[in-house]
């Protein structure tokens, strides 16, 4: 069972984008797939309540209640969607849950100032620091003519961690959201570029590079 998960202390960065676009990949590649939201808004959750029941199923749970269910047995992928403003001592108590951990930041002096101190911050916790769980990067809502994305490209390369890709800023990631789907559920045509900017993701969460 692989065990990921989108985190980042800032909220609006792409948690939820992120964990629920990849569940939807798993999940349309016929893998057994469960989302444990930890964020007490339950966005994840909800996204899955929008989901058609037409569509290849994933679990909900819901992590940031007590006694919350477990994944089934036969689970293949366990996507895990943090919420906002975890620090210290709970942030160690999350991370441990994860082996795979992706962080989206966004093109903002206020979003990658607050990356940087918690970039710094997960590095330092136990199961990162033991190398008991693989980190990543990626630059989310960005366009790339502008100055401030340049300045998260550098921002991102400079951490010393693997800095995947760029996500662009597209009504596709709004739209699949409404309706609890991923953009490889989406019209092929409208979301190449979109899937384009995914590969790196996944061909990463697929390797070994992104497993301790
Ligand atoms: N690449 C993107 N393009 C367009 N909208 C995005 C993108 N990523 C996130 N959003 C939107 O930004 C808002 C915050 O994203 P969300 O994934 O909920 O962040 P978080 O879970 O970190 O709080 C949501 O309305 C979401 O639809
Ligand atoms: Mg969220």
């Amino acid at each position: 069972m692989r065990q990921i998960m989108v985190i980042n202390a800032k909220g609006g960065s792409g948690k939820t984008t992120i964990a629920t676009n990849l569940a939807s990949y798993f999940a349309t590649q016929n893998k057994k797939v469960t989302i444990i939201d930890y964020d007490p808004q339950g966005s994840s959750l909800a996204w899955l309540e929008a989901r058609s029941p037409a569509k290849p199923p994933i679990q909900g749970i819901a992590g940031f209640k007590r006694n919350a269910e477990r994944p089934k047995r036969n689970t293949d992928i366990v996507i895990m969607d943090a919420p906002a403003a975890v620090h210290g001592g709970e942030l160690s108590k999350l991370v441990r849950k994860a082996k795979t951990i992706l962080i989206p930041v966004l093109p903002s002096p206020i979003d990658m100032r607050a990356a940087a101190s918690f970039i710094k911050e997960l590095k330092a916790c136990a199961p990162v620091s033991q190398k008991k769980a693989k980190l990543a990067l990626i630059a989310n809502r960005s366009r790339d003519i502008t100055n401030i994305f340049w300045e998260l490209e550098d921002f991102l390369s400079g951490q010393r961690l693997p800095y995947l890709t760029m996500l662009r800023d597209s009504q596709n990631y709004v739209r699949a959201a409404e309706r609890g789907l991923g953009i490889y559920e989406m019209g092929p045509a409208a979301t190449a570029v979109d899937r384009d900017q995914w590969d790196p993701i996944i061909k990463w969460v697929k390797s070994k590079r992104s497993q301790p």
